[in-house]
Formats: C-alpha cells, sequence, structure tokens
C-alpha cells in the first residue's frame, strides 16, 4: 500500500504539533511547512518545507503528491503585524488555493466556537470563516472544526493564580469546556479519512465556569482562591478604541469580553482534564 502525505501547516505550533504527531502514528507520511525548520518539532514529521504561508509563490512544490492538507496556522499575539486578515485569512486562503491546484483530495481546517454566528462581532472568526467560505467553493473535500478554547490558552489562569489572584470575566458564570491539543488533534485526524463536507464543533470532556477554572489553578498550587473581576464593557471599550490601529490586540481584547458574555461549549470529547493539566504543570515550573 502506498503511503499517503498529509502536509501540516501550523506543526510548530500548539495544535498542529499534536496533528502532525497523531497523523504521523496514523501512519501518514508528514510534510511539515515551517518558516523555521528548526522549529518543527523531532521525530513527528518525515518532512519539513521551508515556505512561508503568507507569501504564495514560496509554496509552489509543497503539496506535490500530498492526499490531504491542514492548517492551524494563525496569530496568538498582540503586535500589529502581521495580523489576523494577513496570517489567519490571506496565509490560509493561499494554502487552500495552493492545495486545491496541486489536486489534493481533502483539506481539514481549525475555526473557532461559534464561527459562522460570531463573524459579525469578532474579527478573527470573520477571517478564519471566510477561509470555510472558500473551501465550500473549492473542488476538494474539507472539514472543519470549531473547538473551544485549548489548554495552552488556559494556562493563563495557572499564571494569574501564581501571582495570587485571578481576573474573571463578568461574574464568573460563563461556562466553557477547554480542549487539550491531543484530544483535538485526534478528532482533526479522523477527519483526514472522510469524503463529504463535514463542519464540527469540538470540546474537551470537562463544562467549567470561569470560576471553576480559576479554582483548579488554586487548588493546583495549594493555594486559596482570590478572585478579582473584569467588566466585559470595558475589554469591549479598549477593542473599540484599538481597532483602527491595532487588529491583533481588538479582536483578542472582544475574543475574552465574549467569554464574561456567554457560554463557550463544544460537544465533550477527548480524554485530557484541565485538573490534572494543572496539577502537572504546577509540579514542573
Ligand atoms: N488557542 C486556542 O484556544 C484556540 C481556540 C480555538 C481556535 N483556535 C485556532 O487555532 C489556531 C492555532 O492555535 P495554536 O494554539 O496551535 O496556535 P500557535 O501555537 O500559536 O500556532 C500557530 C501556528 O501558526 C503559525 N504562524 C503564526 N504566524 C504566522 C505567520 N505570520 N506566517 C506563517 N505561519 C504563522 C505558527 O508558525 P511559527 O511557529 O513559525 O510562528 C504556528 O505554526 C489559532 O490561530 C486559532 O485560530 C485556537
Amino acid at each position: 500500500m502506498t503511503t499517503r502525505t498529509a502536509v501540516i501547516a501550523g506543526a510548530t505550533g500548539y495544535l498542529g504539533g499534536y496533528v502532525a504527531s497523531v497523523a504521523h502514528d496514523e501512519g501518514y507520511r508528514v510534510r511539515a511547512l515551517a518558516r523555521d525548520a528548526s522549529r518543527v518539532p523531532e521525530g513527528r514529521c518525515d518532512e519539513v518545507f521551508v515556505g512561508q504561508a503568507t507569501e504564495p509563490d514560496s509554496l509552489a512544490g509543497l503539496f506535490d503528491g500530498a492526499e490531504v492538507a491542514f492548517s492551524s496556522i494563525g496569530v496568538r499575539h498582540f503586535r500589529r503585524h502581521p495580523n489576523i486578515w494577513e496570517v489567519d485569512m490571506q496565509a490560509n486562503l493561499n494554502l487552500v488555493e495552493a492545495a486545491e491546484r496541486a489536486g489534493v483530495r481533502r483539506f481539514v481546517f481549525v475555526s473557532v466556537l461559534h464561527g459562522p454566528q460570531r463573524r459579525d462581532r469578532l474579527p478573527v472568526a470573520e477571517a478564519r470563516e471566510r477561509v470555510v467560505d472558500r473551501l465550500r467553493a473549492s473542488t476538494m473535500e474539507w472539514a472543519v472544526l470549531r473547538p473551544t478554547g485549548f489548554f495552552n490558552d488556559l494556562d493563563a489562569y495557572l499564571d494569574m493564580a501564581r501571582k495570587g489572584r485571578v481576573w474573571l470575566i463578568g461574574s464568573g458564570d460563563e461556562r466553557l469546556n477547554p480542549i487539550h491539543g491531543s484530544d483535538l488533534a485526534v478528532a482533526a485526524v479522523a477527519q483526514f479519512d472522510g469524503a463529504s463536507p463535514i463542519e464540527l464543533d469540538v470540546g474537551g470532556p470537562d463544562v467549567f465556569t470561569q470560576r471553576e477554572i480559576g479554582e483548579l489553578a488554586f487548588s493546583a498550587l495549594g493555594e486559596t482562591p482570590r478572585f478579582g473581576r473584569v467588566p466585559p464593557g470595558l475589554l469591549e471599550g479598549l477593542a473599540s478604541l484599538s481597532a483602527p490601529f491595532n487588529a491583533n490586540l481588538s479582536t483578542f481584547l472582544r475574543m475574552f469580553a465574549l467569554l464574561g458574555r456567554t457560554d463557550a461549549v463544544g460537544p465533550c470529547t477527548g480524554t485530557h482534564h484541565l485538573a490534572d493539566h494543572y496539577r502537572t504543570l504546577a509540579v514542573n515550573r
């Protein structure tokens, strides 16, 4: 049987690293796209293709002979450039177009939970859903996963607890079910084989309020919980003020504000528990 090649864009990041690992274990020949080859995790990738997704010319040959493409490329910093329109949207559109031209069978993409419902008020949702729009119009088969927050983002609660106070957004009663990268990777690689278009919301196994997540963080450190409150309206005001000159800062402030306004719960899956993750980090850091 010929080995199937999967191109993983984002393999140098949190989710993409796990996807490369799971795909490798499932028998795919993993080709990682990286702008810096030294950042590709060892042992998970069979080939490294050095290229820059924001520059389409650098992607020539990336998808040669590949059956599947996956992308979790996106911005997770507050600097002005590159911004969500250049990376979350345009770099991923460049990948979709290059994959389509090369005859890739299936493209698996990661958007954000409730992306279609939030795209008019959350720019990063709009940026990523425009990629989904392009996939819908493509000749490839495709799958879109829309996950809740990842464990790596939730590490912020443990960091705040170490400093003595966890800042809750709003009342702290809104619920979310964060997911570990390896659990989401299993769900993503399961879609490499599918045939029809599919859109899946995905959440982790445990549903918590923000306050309960703060309590877990303090409990892992053996400390008494102490909380502060940030009004979502303050974050929304700052998001509006920063929007004209910093799209990244603005969209992440809006995303934080949403945490204090609505639940972010996806269908529960996975086996990794946040309490165990915090206990491990508390011991090891
Ligand atoms: N984190 C969450 O809680 C969460 C929740 C729902 C959805 N998501 C979506 O999932 C995506 C991936 O999350 P993650 O935690 O895996 O992010 P991550 O660890 O920051 O990884 C991001 C990946 O994108 C690449 N990238 C960033 N800027 C780039 C640029 N200018 N040009 C080319 N590549 C670039 C990075 O490459 P380098 O290593 O070269 O920088 C890295 O491989 C997010 O962007 C988000 O849209 C995340």
